[in-house]
């Protein structure tokens, strides 16, 4: 039987006698209709930094979680053509069969998984909200390494599952054993970042092999999220091998190819817990942009697009910020992605520290967004190397002032 509560024909017919009933509309009566859901969470603390930058007048933005460069132009054309094409429409929920059958196969070169399911995602983002809904009931535990990527946190509230942040701190590597101490009967999924933001960190193999290792141990499925893949200053490597049968990994195009408002990555992993992702996506996304889907067919073929020069100029960004902060900060480098996540020199909260950025026009991100410390900052270097100089100028004198 169906459960779904039919509204007595009576009070349709009498809630709209006479047209539309005007219903009082006071900001209060509006609060009152806010879920318990909804209220739970805050409103990202990056976003906040956002509306301070719209107030500044070419600040030296450290903020900004997206690469400086543009989409390659070969996939602009090929999105436009779609479009000029009348690929407008919606696609079929699990994406279109040219992008989705040669990334099956790329999964498997790349894993060994045989016949993984692949879910066209709209932007990593939809992956980890389906994944999450797909598997998780109220009361299981989700652990992850803190610091972490915000949503992590907040989107198993709003599924009524617990959060878990397993500290890693002050290497921020991981610590099996940290995450074995944290372990209870009801801890069903591992969230892992690899490169991570915001630290930065990529893990090792022999990281990787412990979670595994973990994962296996307490059947955990573990969800890693690997949307800086690309952004790796050494060989990327993935959980995905170690756990062909435990793992839900999820790509994405918006970091490596600039395209973040294109709302596109893919979801890969066994075929059961795919098609319960891509029955909720039917109900929620219904599918992935379509021009999106058709412009990465272009990376696809021909050997995709080279995107080592964008890299390897991260690379050097990377190695400029680490040497012109290293003398007065205390810095773990970063392998990989675009972040670096300094400690903030004295005693004062890193919300203090980035509040005195600010007056001096710059912008970096408090650790308290990505952790239950306050004691860190992330910089994005994904920006010019003249606003990098200028950073790190500004970054210094903050430094001399704060340990004076
Ligand atoms: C670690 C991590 N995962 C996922 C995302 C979301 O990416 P997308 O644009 O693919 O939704 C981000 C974006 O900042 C991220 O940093």
């Amino acid at each position: 039987m169906s459960n779904l509560k039919q509204a007595s024909p009576k009070s349709a017919v009498d809630t709209h006698v006479g047209g539309p009933i005007a219903v009082p509309s006071t900001p209060a009566n509006l609060e009152r209709m806010i879920s318990q859901r909804a209220s739970s969470i805050d409103a990202s603390g990056i976003r906040r930094v956002f509306d301070l930058a719209a107030k500044l007048s070419d600040p030296i933005n450290f903020s900004i979680g997206q690469p400086d460069f543009d989409v390659p132009d070969i996939i602009k054309e090929r999105a436009i053509n779609a479009i000029r094409e009348g690929k407008n429409r919606y696609t079929p929920t699990q994406g279109i069969a040219e992008l989705i059958n040669p990334i099956k196969q790329q999964v498997a070169d790349a894993t060994g998984w045989k016949n993984p399911g692949v879910l066209i995602l709209s932007g990593t983002s939809g992956g980890i909200m389906l994944a999450m809904f797909a598997v998780l009931d109220p009361g299981d535990e989700v652990l992850f390494l803190d610091p972490y990527f915000v949503m992590y946190k907040h989107l198993p509230r709003l599924i009524g599952a617990v959060p878990v942040a397993v500290d890693s701190y002050p290497d921020f590597r991981l610590h099996p054993e940290r995450i074995e101490a944290a372990i209870t009967p009801r801890s069903k999924m591992l969230v892992l970042c690899s490169p991570n933001n915001p630290t930065g960190m990529a893990l090792t193999p022999a990281e990787l092999q412990a979670a595994a290792d973990i994962a296996r141990k307490h059947n955990l499925l573990v969800l890693s999220d690997e949307i800086y893949d690309a952004f790796c200053y050494q060989k990327h490597e993935s959980i995905a091998s170690l756990l062909p049968d435990q793992c839900i990994q999820l790509k994405g195009y918006s970091k490596t190819y600039a395209m973040t408002g294109w709302r596109l990555g893919y979801a890969a992993g066994p075929a059961v817990i795919i098609e319960q992702m891509s029955k909720l996506q039917q109900y929620t996304f219904v599918c992935a942009p379509s021009p999106a889907q058709y412009g990465a067919i272009e990376l696809l073929h021909h050997g995709g697009v080279d995107m080592t020069p964008q890299i390897d100029a991260y690379r050097r960004k990377r190695d400029r910020i680490v040497a012109g902060l290293g003398g007065k900060f205390e810095i773990n480098p970063p392998q990989g992605a675009f972040y670096v996540f300094p400690k903030v020199p004295g005693n004062q909260t890193a919300s203090e520290f980035a509040r005195r950025g600010v007056e001096q026009n710059l912008l970096i991100i408090p650790g308290n967004v990505f952790s239950s410390r306050d004691t860190h900052f992330r910089i994005s270097y994904a920006t010019s190397d003249v606003k990098i100089d200028a950073g790190i100028d500004v970054l210094l004198k903050l430094a001399d002032s704060a340990t004076v």
